[in-house]
């Protein structure tokens, strides 16, 4: 598993602000999909492209485009979500598909609730969406999951993670043979009793969907 955490000042400043307690939903929506706009630049350096053969308005030349299949962009619901348009703003021909996750407060254990996803991924580039990267377990059951779909090349995109969870990723993954990119804002400190990120900036989803 490759782990990529952006060095970028205004990944930094953007973060800053979601971060920070007082910021409201409606600024907390636009920058996190701003934020994932600029870890989606980092995601996608290596999506697949094909030799395009073109001409300019001057002359023939050889460029290149997306190659096929497309890539599958899969936010974890709920708050994966709010980090969709920022994804498709750089893949708008990618498709996407849907994976319902949900973490028992009590196990911090996550189970599928919901999946709209292609039945075969083989060949596919995936590119996961989920927020915070907390205990893993979330992350490392999508995963799983798209990797019994046939995916074999997977990135996830998370606006935080916690050395915890990088951890159980790794070694809840160590069995397939696919490789894992995470790109991140920030590798915070630690996680609470709660199973929160801290620093962090709390409850993404709720903050994303303004839920006090
Ligand atoms: N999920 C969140 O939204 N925040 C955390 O800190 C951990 C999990």
């Amino acid at each position: 598993m490759r782990i990529q955490v952006v060095d970028h000042p205004l990944v930094a400043h953007k973060l800053t602000v979601l971060r920070d307690e007082t910021t409201d939903s409606p600024t907390f929506r636009s920058l996190a999909d701003e934020l994932v706009t600029l870890l989606a630049y980092e995601a996608t350096r290596d999506v697949r492209v094909e030799d395009s053969d073109i001409v300019t308005p001057v002359a023939p030349t050889t460029g290149v485009k997306l190659a096929s299949p497309r890539p599958l962009v899969v936010p974890i619901l709920r708050a994966g979500l709010g980090m969709l348009d920022g994804m498709m703003r750089l893949l708008p021909t990618a498709e996407v598909g849907f994976l319902g996750m949900v973490r028992n407060e009590a196990t911090l254990e996550a189970s599928t609730y919901a999946e709209r996803l292609p039945d075969d991924l083989s060949g596919r580039q995936c590119y996961v969406l989920d927020p915070m990267l907390a205990t893993g377990g979330t992350l490392a059951a999508a995963i799983r999951f798209l990797v019994d779909r046939g995916a074999n090349d997977i990135t996830a995109v998370c606006l935080l993670a916690a050395p915890e969870g990088c951890t159980r990723l790794e070694k809840e993954l160590e069995d397939l043979q696919v490789p894992v990119t995470v790109v991140t804002a920030a590798m915070d400190e630690k996680l609470n009793d709660k199973g929160y990120i801290v620093p962090g900036l709390g409850d993404a989803g709720d903050r994303l969907y303004g839920v006090a």
